[in-house]
């Protein structure tokens, strides 16, 4: 899953998870894990993080390939936000092959909205949102129980600055994948369709490669 923050990877991700019965795996995720659990390597990626800066290519590409070594990965895994610059999608090519990229197209003004209203669940890193997916018991979530917070790097400035990151080091890689003709992409232009639709349209894009 391939697009700027707040562009719906996680969303989506987690439920073409559910229903294609594999791994989602979110670096994202990966490094706000290190974060809580206070590993020397999440000390130093905080750093990063609260900056809304690329976490350094070898520390990402090493928090992949421990996950993917994982024996529920053998089949395959669906990667949410890797691989960002080109070395990590260079890393990526040597240890697994790429099916397929989806692209999601949001413009900036729908992401701001949704970022700054975004809810995740401290335990299970479940995502909601205040005005379009709300947790049906408030503050807590749906499938775990787990408090509901709002990410760090969710404050107005630090999307700003995700944002422009995401132009200048990450959106460049499609070129990489157009030429592999692997990139599909995905519109969405309004703040409130809901994700089961566009979830639908993304499983019937993987089928139509298939057949
Ligand atoms: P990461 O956690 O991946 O953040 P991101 O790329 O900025 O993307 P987000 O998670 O913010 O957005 P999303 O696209 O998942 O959208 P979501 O589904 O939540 O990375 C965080 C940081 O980690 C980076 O800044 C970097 O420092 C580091 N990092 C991670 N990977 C790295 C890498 N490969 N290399 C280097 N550094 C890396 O949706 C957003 C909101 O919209 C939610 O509230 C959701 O409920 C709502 N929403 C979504 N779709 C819909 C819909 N259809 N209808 C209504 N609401 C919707
Ligand atoms: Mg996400």
């Amino acid at each position: 899953m391939f697009g700027p923050p707040g562009s719906g990877k996680g969303t989506y991700a987690s439920r073409l998870s559910v229903k294609l019965s594999l791994p989602h795996i979110s670096t994202g995720d990966l490094v706000r894990d290190e974060v809580k659990n206070q590993t020397n390597m999440g000390k130093h990626i905080n750093e990063f993080l609260v900056q809304g800066k690329l976490v350094p290519d070898t520390l990402i590409c090493q928090l992949l390939q421990k996950r993917i070594s994982q024996p529920d990965c053998a089949n395959g895994f669906i990667l949410d936000g890797f691989p960002r610059t080109i070395p990590q999608a260079q890393e990526l090519e040597k240890i697994s092959t790429t099916d397929l990229v989806i692209n999601l197209d949001v413009p900036d003004e729908v992401i701001v909205e949704r970022l700054s209203t975004r809810l995740i669940c401290r335990n299970c890193a479940a995502v909601y949102n205040e005005r379009t997916l709300k947790p049906r018991k408030e503050g807590r979530c749906d499938r775990c129980d787990g408090e509901l917070y709002k990410r760090e790097d969710d404050r107005p400035q630090v999307i700003l600055e995700r944002l422009e990151v995401y132009r200048k080091q990450t959106h460049p890689l499609l070129k990489h994948y157009q030429a592999k003709n692997l990139v599909r992409t995905v519109s969405n232009r309004q703040a409130d369709v809901p994700p089961e639709r566009i979830v639908e349209g993304i499983i019937q894009l993987i089928h139509n490669e298939a057949a």
